[in-house]
């Protein structure tokens, strides 16, 4: 009796034992980087980590075909591109310009109208000209100065205002800069509609240019509504800004795009050897690049404008205060613009229809 108790207790003992066994085996046998049943498999642990790395996608069965890629490497480039050379860079070119202009300042002082001041104003930009840059100029200075934020912020403000109020800032600074954009697009394109006939090249700025415009040595090169220097910021403007606007859209709408790839495929029928597979996150990682820099240019270039349409030139701001600017400043800064108006008001003052 006692014997066949036993022999039971012992069968129980047995079969708990050779259960937990059977239950505990596989997990520390993966534990130590083992397939169960001691087999290597098709692929060995480093070869499937490594593949994971290295950016593989595996099947999944969501419609976020990007859930395949575990481990993004390119994100790691991407990540050390902002974060150092263009960062780096961009805040050199803008504390450069910043310097440059004071210097010009400390050398040249403010360029003043030389013939003195005539009190008779000309209309120098209507009403619809001035909405027109000073929704772009608006627009894009809160732009900047959002944008500037997202790149600098962390380094230059989580210091002195702390993070909470630094996040509160940044949040609300990413729903202007997304909203603004449209501003900004609006405002650059009935730019260019207004201004394109009045910066399309001629004789005389080649001429303008030689003589280094009135900046660097004085004297008044000939110019017609806008002048060498003028034309070269309006097409910059226009041509970076509208670069800045897609790639814009590019994140505002993200994995929609695919305007590398393109741009790439039609750069290679020049005989480049671009990459046209791009796969959507690096098509992302490059609009972030390409809109950071380009807009570092265009903020970079801009200080120099603002310099010279306010403090740099007597009368110059007028322009595009009230619309009016001294005659004797247009003679000195665009006369043959004058010119032309003169020359329009006198064929309407003996036109028949008087
Ligand atoms: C406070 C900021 C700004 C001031 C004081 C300013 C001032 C001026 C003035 C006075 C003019 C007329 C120059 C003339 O009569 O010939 C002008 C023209 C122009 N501005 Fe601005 N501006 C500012 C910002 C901007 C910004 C942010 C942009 C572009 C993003 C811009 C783009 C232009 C362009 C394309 C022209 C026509 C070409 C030229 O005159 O150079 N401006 N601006």
């Amino acid at each position: 009796m006692f014997l066949r108790h036993s022999l039971r207790s012992l069968a129980v003992v047995f079969l708990l034992v050779a259960l937990v066994s059977v239950l505990y085996t596989p997990a520390i046998a993966q534990v130590a980087g083992q397939v169960p049943g001691d087999s290597l498999g098709a692929t060995s642990d480093s070869e499937f980590w490594r593949g994971i790395r290295q950016g593989n996608a595996g099947q999944v069965s969501i419609p976020n075909a990007q859930a395949g890629i575990l481990i993004q490497s390119e994100g790691d480039n991407w990540r050390a591109v902002r974060n150092g050379p263009l960062s780096a860079y961009g805040a050199v070119a803008l504390l450069g310009m910043v310097i440059v202009v004071a210097l010009f300042f400390a050398a040249r002082g403010r360029i003043r109208v030389e013939a003195g001041l005539s009190n008779l104003t000309i209309e120098r930009f209507s009403g619809i000209e001035r909405f027109a840059h000073w929704l772009m100029a608006g627009s894009f200075i809160v732009l900047a100065l959002t944008g500037l934020n997202l790149l600098y912020g962390r380094y230059l403000l989580i210091p002195v205002l702390g993070p909470e109020v630094f996040a509160a800032i940044t949040e609300l600074g990413k729903y202007t800069h997304n909203y603004l954009g449209f501003a900004f697009m609006v405002g650059l394109a009935l730019s260019f509609v207004l201004w394109v006939v009045h910066n399309i090249p001629n004789r005389h700025d080649a001429v303008w240019l030689l003589r280094g415009g009135v900046l660097i040595w004085g004297g008044h090169p000939p110019a017609k509504k806008f002048n060498a220097g003028q034309k070269i910021l309006f097409w910059l403007v226009m041509l970076g800004g509208l670069s800045v606007s897609l790639s814009g859209i590019a994140l505002i709408f993200p994995f929609q795009t695919s305007f590398f790839a393109d741009t790439f495929a039609l750069l290679n029928g020049f005989g480049l050897p671009l990459p046209t597979q791009i796969t959507p996150m690096e098509e992302q990682q490059l609009n972030q690049v390409w809109h950071t820099a380009m807009s570092l240019v265009l903020v970079v270039i801009i200080i120099a404008h603002i310099y010279i349409g306010s403090v740099g030139m007597e009368g110059a701001f007028d322009a595009m205060g009230n619309g009016e600017v001294d005659l004797n400043w247009a003679k000195e800064h665009h006369p043959l613009w004058v010119e032309e108006i003169e020359e329009k008001e006198a064929a309407q003052r003996h036109s028949p229809a008087e």
